[in-house]
């Protein structure tokens, strides 16, 4: 028995290794769970005209009900309680609050994010707020989307009605959530809404997300009252070249060049990597800056949220040695590691996670970090009572967790942890058929059943606080 009377082993967790200020908490976003698509005022964001696009979603799966979390708020904060986190990390939804993406407010949509603001103080939980999780309103993608200039201005605009109404209340305020997913596999890959192939575009979104996070993120500072956390989550893994080759290096630096230099230089540096610049230049492609933009995304800002699930190896050659493509460009290919993987086909790599840690804290020195996601799918069967004995999860949570103490042991600054997911949910692309909740759902009946896995991070986070 560990000291806070678990039956669970003791798994990897060195107990010491956390500051005492360590923050745990669990995350979700909108869209994925809060169902109730069509009340209150809210519109139809990018997600739901893309879910209606057939086969673009798994199961022709859509967000109209998913968790019911809308209808069913006051006890999944009852939820989150008995698990024993110190923050809530949820995301408020653009559509709900500003129908059609400009304008004035929808008082019945922000007065939802009001309400569960409420909810989480009274339960002793500190809310942090994701502005943007992928659900644009799709009158604003009917006027071009992120690859339109005009979208980070109104991002800005939206970002002030709700700071103006929940920051007396919310101390955390994070802008966009993963960009480069929007960005790529929104508008290059076609794979996430709105669905778009198209490369030029998907750069300038690139552009326009660090723009809307920098001016939403100046406007936020200017009108503060008291003291805010203000940042942005960016999904992070790492890029190692497969071989010594070098095409295989220069294929993780270009990996490592769109994937995260491109946002964490200009954020912290005020510039874009040239390196990414030259690449960009050889396909007669260029991010459409403006003078200065780069000082507005360079907007100082207090912690970076990592979102991190795998790191990759990269070769610079195809299958047969070639190092273009049949369109020309050069070859960026991840190649498989022989490693246990999860149902998303991930590799787990646990160990890449604190070489990521490390490579921030000594590049972008200064910037807290907290791990704003981690976690994994698996295909849960649940027993008879719901019940669901996740090993795989748990020994994910576990591992990675040892992985961020190393990191904190190593020096870098890492305030916190969030697992992803509190609960299971829509999984953009893969409809419902994936599930990273360390609470089951019953989408049938929408009961919630914690996992074994909860519950070893509910004990996980008591031995902490113990010790
Ligand atoms: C990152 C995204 O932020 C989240 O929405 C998604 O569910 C997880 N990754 C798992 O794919």
């Amino acid at each position: 028995m560990n000291p806070v009377g678990s039956s669970f082993p003791d798994l990897l967790l060195p107990p010491t290794a956390f500051p005492p200020s360590f923050q745990w908490g669990v995350a979700t976003s909108a869209y994925q769970i809060e169902g109730a698509a069509a009340e209150d005022g809210r519109t139809p964001s990018i997600w739901d005209t893309f879910c209606r696009v057939p086969g673009a979603v798994r199961g022709g799966d859509n967000g109209d009900v998913a968790c019911d979390h809308y209808h069913r708020m006051p006890q999944d904060v009852a939820l989150i309680k008995s698990l024993g986190v110190d923050s809530y990390r949820f995301s408020v939804a653009w559509p709900r609050v500003q129908p059609h993406g400009r304008g004035p407010v929808n008082p019945a949509g922000l007065a939802f994010y009001d309400r569960l603001t409420d909810e989480l103080l009274g339960a002793g939980i500190a809310p942090w707020v994701t502005l943007y999780h992928w659900d644009l309103p799709q009158a604003l993608e009917d006027a071009g989307g992120w690859p339109h200039r005009d979208t980070a201005y109104r991002f800005a605009d939206y970002a002030m009605l709700v700071f103006d109404r929940l920051a007396d209340r919310v101390g955390t305020w994070t802008t966009l959530n993963e960009p480069w997913c929007s960005a790529w596999l929104g508008y290059e890959v076609g794979v996430h809404a709105p669905g778009r192939r198209d490369f030029g575009a998907a750069v300038a979104a690139v552009h326009h997300l660090l723009l809307g996070h920098g001016l939403a993120t100046q406007r936020m500072k200017a009108a503060a009252t008291r003291e805010h956390t203000f940042g942005i989550t960016l999904n992070m893994g790492t890029a190692d070249p497969a071989t010594d080759a070098p095409a295989d290096h220069d294929a993780a630096r270009r990996a490592d060049g769109m994937g995260l230099r491109a946002y964490l230089d200009p954020l912290c540096k005020g510039t874009y990597p040239q390196d990414v610049v030259d690449d960009l230049a050889e396909r007669g492609v260029a991010f459409p800056v403006r003078d200065g933009d780069l000082d507005v995304i360079a907007t100082p800002i207090e912690v970076l949220g990592v979102n991190f699930y795998f790191g990759q190896d990269f070769s610079g050659t195809d299958e047969h040695g070639c190092r273009v493509d049949a369109d020309g460009h050069p070859v960026v290919r991840v190649v498989p590691q022989d490693r246990p993987r999860t149902a998303m086909d991930w590799p787990i790599t646990p160990e890449r996670l604190t070489q990521l840690l490390l490579r921030l804290h000594r590049d972008y020195p200064g910037l807290p970090l907290v791990i704003t996601e981690n976690g994994a799918a698996f295909d849960d069967a649940a027993g008879e009572s719901g019940f669901v004995a996740d090993e795989g999860r748990t020994a994910y949570l576990a591992e990675h967790i040892a992985a961020v103490a190393a990191a904190c042991e190593q020096g870098a600054d890492i305030r916190g942890y969030f697992a992803w997911s509190l609960m299971d949910n829509f999984e953009w692309a893969e409809g419902y058929a994936k599930r990273f909740g360390i609470v089951h759902v019953d989408y049938e009946t929408q009961r919630r059943t914690p996992k074994r896995s909860a519950l070893w991070f509910r004990d996980t986070i008591a031995r902490h606080r113990a010790t």
